[in-house]
């Protein structure tokens, strides 16, 4: 154990850790860990992923991730592992990283946590914490606990206070110490719910805003906060539940800044005002803040969507009034229908048409396509008769599984500019950084015609225009009118002509004389 794992506690300096399921905040969390000095064992019952893991890979693209993966693999504190049980035999401490889907009914789906916790039922060989890390419910931390006693067979009464004989006096009193630990079979659970967005994952660990740990023990407090100490942020200690919901009420309150800006960004558009600018000038405001005020095509992924649904149910059922929620969700869930109106709005009809893609990751930095608003486009320009020539710096491998290369449909391409060559239009739908250095004027001199619609507000409206694209983008005028755009013009001439109105304005009169 490294400097930054010692704790001067004997029973947290021999604690060992399992982190099972090998997912998006899984394996980051273990090599977190690793990397903080603690001996962590991988697990997840898929022999693939494991194996991969092993091979020194990651499954999923996530930067500065392998890099980490194979340092611990060579430094032996991080060790995969496809035998779950023997993971959770080995370890005190099991981080519950598994997945928690969306079911039929938009509740979230429990099984794999309920699995997890007969595991931990039939592997209790002494103290163990098992703290949840995946988002869940309110009130799943009781479910696990009852389960875990259930198939246990622990006293109910041992359970949750800590120190190993069933006496709550010790519980969660800050500065006493925690007792060496015991053999008998009890455990403690928590809550530490995971802030690590995708494509900043690694970051995001090993610079938190805060740490959130809910527990119901003195114990299980002190294990956490050795774990993250050395992370040097604020922690906030709560209850189980409480903690729970701290997780469901951020991702929501995210989620309504962004249908909040998306709505702000329709009212922009109706009355010529530029919603980047408005952004910016309500985010400076310290109690609004700037992050997550980009407008544009709306929020995906794995968490965002149903994570919102999940709280909504939770609310519902508890008989609470959920309708803001019920609004974001409306509101996100009409963005591509915005997008798409304007796509149609600038190539009048579709059918037929080529349609360059950029990016089909539901943001940047990712190669995941879960909820991806870029999909549910495409496959509705598909339907309308369009083709497409699609590209994406890391999501194409997992995009052919749910859209496969179609000759003459979809067409997937190795660059941004083998994507607009003929194009009739290119549409912008993740914000990937090479993107933005894409050189706009190769871009449209290798179209068939310079049509850009923005799903991001990537490009800068005047940058576009004078590159000679007609832009378009989300909540913002297209500035069309200050620099007029030239279409059946040679393409070097157009890009000279489109340099300036100026010599956009002598290049028309050029033309006009020529036809008379
Ligand atoms: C999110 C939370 O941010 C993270 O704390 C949690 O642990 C997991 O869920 P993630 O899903 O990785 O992380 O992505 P995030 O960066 O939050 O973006 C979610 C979606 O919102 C993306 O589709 C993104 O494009 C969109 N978004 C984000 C916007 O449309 N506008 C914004 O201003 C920010």
């Amino acid at each position: 154990m490294s400097d930054l794992g010692r704790m001067g506690n004997s029973s947290v300096e021999r604690t060992k850790i399992a982190v099972l399921g090998m997912g998006h905040v899984g394996l980051p969390t273990a090599l977190g860990l690793a990397e903080l000095g603690w001996d962590v064992i991988g697990a997840d019952s898929n022999p693939e992923t494991v194996a991969t893991l092993k091979s020194g890979k990651s499954w999923f693209y996530e930067p500065d991730l392998e890099p980490l993966l194979q340092k611990h693999l060579a430094s032996g504190r991080f060790t995969p592992s496809d035998d779950v049980d023997g993971a959770i035999a080995s370890a005190t401490v099991l981080f519950v990283c598994v997945g928690t889907p969306q079911g039929d009914d938009g509740k979230a789906d429990l099984t794999q946590i309920e699995s997890i916790a007969r595991m931990v039922a039939r592997n209790l060989n002494g103290y163990k914490l098992i703290v949840e890390k995946s988002t869940v419910p309110a009130i799943t931390a009781q479910w696990v606990k009852k389960t875990i006693a259930r198939y246990s067979r622990v006293e109910p009464s041992l359970v949750g206070k800590g120190n190993g004989h069933g006496n709550g006096s010790q519980a969660a009193k800050p500065g006493k110490r925690v007792r060496a630990a015991s053999t008998q079979p009890y455990f403690d659970v928590a809550s530490n719910p995971e802030f690590l967005q995708e494509g900043r994952a690694i970051e995001n660990f090993f610079k938190p805003d805060r740490i959130v740990i809910g527990v119901e023990s003195e114990r299980a407090r002190e294990l956490l906060e050795a774990i993250y100490r050395p992370l040097n942020c604020p922690i906030v200690v709560t209850n189980i539940t409480t903690s729970e919901l701290i997780k469901h009420a951020a991702n929501a309150f995210l989620s309504t800044k962004i249908s909040f800006i998306n709505m702000v960004s329709d009212i922009c558009e109706a009355v010529g005002a530029d919603v980047v600018n408005v952004a910016k000038g309500i985010g400076l405001d310290p109690r609004i803040g700037t992050g997550f005020l980009s407008a544009g095509i709306g929020f995906g992924g794995y968490c965002f969507p149903k994570d919102l649904r999940a709280f909504m149910h939770l609310g519902e059922e508890h008989g609470a009034d959920c309708a803001l929620l019920k609004e974001v969700e409306r509101i996100n869930l009409r963005r591509t229908d915005i997008f798409l109106k304007k796509v149609r709005k600038a190539l009048w009809v579709p059918q037929g048409k080529t349609i360059a893609v950029l990016g089909l990751a539901f943001k940047p930095r990712t190669d995941d396509i879960r909820e991806a608003p870029a999909l549910k486009i495409i496959k509705a320009l598909l339907k309308e008769g369009a083709s497409v020539r699609v590209y994406d710096p890391e999501a194409m491998p997992n995009a052919r599984h749910v859209l496969p290369e179609e000759p003459g449909r979809v067409t997937y391409c190795r660059t941004a500019y083998e994507t607009a060559t003929g194009a009739h239009a290119l549409l912008l739908l993740t914000e990937w950084k090479e993107f933005k250095e894409l050189d706009l004027h190769r871009v449209r001199d290798l179209m068939e015609v310079p049509i850009l619609v923005d799903g991001r507000n990537l490009y800068d409206p005047a940058d576009a225009s004078r590159a000679g694209f007609e832009y378009h983008s989300m909540g913002r005028d297209s500035v069309l009118h200050h620099f007029p755009v030239l279409t059946n013009v040679r393409p070097a001439v157009r890009r000279r002509q489109a340099a300036t109105p100026a010599k956009l304005e002598k290049a028309t009169t050029k033309l006009r004389a020529v036809a008379n």
